[in-house]
């Protein structure tokens, strides 16, 4: 069995104004009529093996979570609440050993809550290659083939193809998480170079265990913040003074970087993390001078824009290439090469308060 386990904690600042701390990214309705966790749990029916997905979250987003998933009739495995923001090691740590207590064997299907995949079947064709060679303990992550030099990903070199039936999994030769850009040149250069689609699939019991041989203080409290984790209907709430106590790492780094038992399974599934605005106008359907909006706006002479109005009439003329999002309380005016920097924006308003 595989159980599916949702990250939805991230903060998604580089789509600012829209994304925000209190109503992140992946509880938004960003490509679709529905929001990316939503997007996520349907994205996993019809697939035989997979079981309903646990939900990893933090605590003040618990809510909202539920009802999205009410709102898309799905019961979920459990909502598991982080009391602090650790990371994904840890998060994914709590899931692997919640899952454990409820099947020994169990396989977890590790995914971001707010991807945009849009080839579902080649998306569970791949998840079934993946859960074959989990089976046999390796951990799999699904590569992308990569398209630009990017820095904000992470990218594995694969190397022999490790027998899964049917040939569609290499071993992890060198996985490096968000090299610079020199580096990345290189590695797209080379050619044999898949990125991090930041899924993965393994049996909850071989990531347990190579966290406890490379991360053994965030293994043990993160077993003392389920041990007393504190269950209430679908909500089980971790231990706060235990997680809190947990050192603070990324997945790729704390484990997938480290160990010797990563597979890679390419797929090519109409992949994209829609990190920013830049990549929210290009997975959505353009019009014929390449624009992508939403709610109420007036267009002259415009290219190549996104132009997004949640709640005024936004109007835009003879302009190219420009990102344009109004909602109650800020406005991005932004060239569309330029989208990354709007990470610095939601850093200095920090600074601010
Ligand atoms: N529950 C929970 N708790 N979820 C979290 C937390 C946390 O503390 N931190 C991050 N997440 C969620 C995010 O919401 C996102 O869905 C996912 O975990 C990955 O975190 P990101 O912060 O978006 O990671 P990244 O984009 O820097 O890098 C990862 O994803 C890339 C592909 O999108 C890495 O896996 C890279 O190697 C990969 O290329
Ligand atoms: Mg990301």
């Amino acid at each position: 069995k595989i159980y599916p386990v949702i990250l939805s904690g991230g903060a998604g600042t580089r789509l600012w104004p829209l994304s925000r701390a209190a109503l992140p990214k992946q509880l938004l309705p960003l490509v679709s009529e529905r929001t990316m966790l939503q997007e996520t749990a349907l994205r996993l029916r019809d697939h035989a093996e997979l079981m309903a997905p646990l939900i990893v979250c933090g605590n003040e987003h618990r809510f909202l979570v539920a009802e999205q998933l009410r709102e898309i009739g799905l019961a979920p495995q459990g909502i598991l609440l982080e009391p602090v923001a650790r990371n994904t090691a840890p998060a994914v740590a709590a899931a692997a050993l919640f899952l454990q207590a409820l099947d020994p064997e169990a396989l977890m299907l590790v995914l971001p809550a707010d991807h945009v995949i849009t080839d579902v079947p080649a998306f569970h064709a791949a998840i079934d290659a993946a859960a074959r060679v989990a089976q046999t303990g390796r951990l799999a992550t699904f590569g992308i083939v990569p398209t630009a030099a990017e820095t904000g990903y992470g990218y594995i070199r694969a190397g022999a193809v490790v027998d899964a039936g049917d040939g569609q999994c290499f071993a992890v030769e060198r996985f490096v998480e968000k090299p610079d850009l020199a580096t990345a040149q290189g590695f797209l250069a080379a050619g044999n170079y898949y990125w991090n689609s930041g899924m993965f699939l393994f049996r909850a019991a071989s990531y347990l265990s190579e966290l406890q041989e490379f991360q053994p203080a965030m293994a043990k409290a993160c077993a003392a913040a389920v041990e007393h984790s504190y269950r209430d209907l679908d909500f089980c709430r971790l231990d706060e003074a235990a997680f809190a106590a947990c050192p603070a790492d990324s997945i790729d780094y704390a484990v997938m970087e480290r160990t010797r038992h990563a597979v890679v399974v390419p797929a090519a599934m109409g992949w994209s993390d829609v990190g920013s605005w830049s990549a929210l106008w290009e997975v959505q359907p353009a019009d014929a001078q390449g624009n992508v909006t939403r709610g109420d706006v007036y267009l002259d002479q415009v290219s190549g824009s996104l132009v997004r109005a949640e709640g005024r009439i936004v109007a835009v003329v003879g302009v190219q290439d420009l990102v344009v999002v109004e909602t109650a309380d800020a406005v991005l005016v932004a060239h569309k090469s330029q989208v990354q920097r709007v990470k610095q924006i939601v850093d200095h308003l920090k600074q601010q308060d």
